[in-house]
């Protein structure tokens, strides 16, 4: 497979940082974004380390300023991006609430950094992925897009407009060779998952470096019918 330049959200730990490390070791070029910068340097210099190429933007992608910025300063470093991994993302207030107890100020954020944030990004860069008719945009999905989970109400409700955004620009982009996938990785040992359910046992989860290597399958596939499709990443036939 030919390399790639890559832009990853929230790629300073958990599942992002997997993924870059994945993609940067099959030679793409990857930039990492996330709100800190430290994390994001440290995850670079494990990629430099290994031969790798990565750059890092301290970016907020739930900020409306942020978007040119984050678009325009990866362009910079590793040109047209052909991969694109809404990966970034929030649960909101924790311990996780009622839905009825949730501030809409709580649920306005989630829905700035795990909706509107991904597509403000995919606005800036797909234009350049339809002019090359090319091109790969991924939003990374969770079971509460389609579960209604009590107390998961905020993050559940952005991340199943996600998938819809992702359904939908699936449908007009596929035409000019930009794939657009949702992909849920399933429950994986990170600090989200911590945070969210701080009791569960960290040996019964996926580790982020497992599941990484399974959408860097999945992806690597180059598979056009999985334009618009929500894909399980553990699940034994990798469809939802
Ligand atoms: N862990 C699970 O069990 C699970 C299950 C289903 C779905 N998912 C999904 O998988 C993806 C990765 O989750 P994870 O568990 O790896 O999360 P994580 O360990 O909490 O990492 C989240 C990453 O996103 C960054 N981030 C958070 N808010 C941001 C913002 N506003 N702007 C830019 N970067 C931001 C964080 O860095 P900063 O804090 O420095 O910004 C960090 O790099 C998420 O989309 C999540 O919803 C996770």
């Amino acid at each position: 497979m030919q390399e790639q330049a890559v832009l990853v959200t929230g790629g300073s730990r958990g599942l992002g940082a997997a993924l870059a490390r994945k993609l940067a070791a099959r030679g793409d070029r990857v930039v990492l974004v996330g709100r800190h910068l430290a994390p994001l340097q440290k995850v670079a210099r494990g990629i430099h380390d290994a031969g790798g190429e990565a750059h890092v933007l301290a970016e907020d992608v739930g900020d409306k300023e942020a978007v040119h910025r984050i678009a325009g300063a990866a362009a910079a470093l590793v040109g047209p991006i052909d991969l694109l991994v809404h990966n970034a993302s929030t649960l909101g207030a924790t311990p996780l609430r009622l839905l009825l107890d949730t501030e809409c100020e709580d649920l306005e954020r989630v829905l700035q950094v795990n909706l509107v944030g991904p597509f403000r990004l995919s606005k800036v860069i797909a234009g350049s992925m339809a002019l090359r008719g090319r091109g790969t945009i991924v939003h990374i999905s969770s079971d509460a897009a389609v579960v209604a989970y009590p107390r998961w109400g905020a993050y559940g409700v952005s991340k199943a407009a996600l998938d819809h955004l992702g359904r939908i620009l699936a449908a007009e982009l596929g035409e000019v060779g930009v794939r657009v996938l949702s992909i849920d990785p399933g429950e994986m040992n990170t600090e989200m998952h911590a945070l969210a359910m701080p009791d569960a046992d960290p040996t019964t989860l996926a580790e982020p470096d497992d599941v990484a290597a399974r959408i860097e399958q999945i992806l690597a596939s180059g598979d056009g019918t999985l334009g618009g499709a929500r894909i399980e990443a553990m699940s034994t036939d990798g469809a939802a």
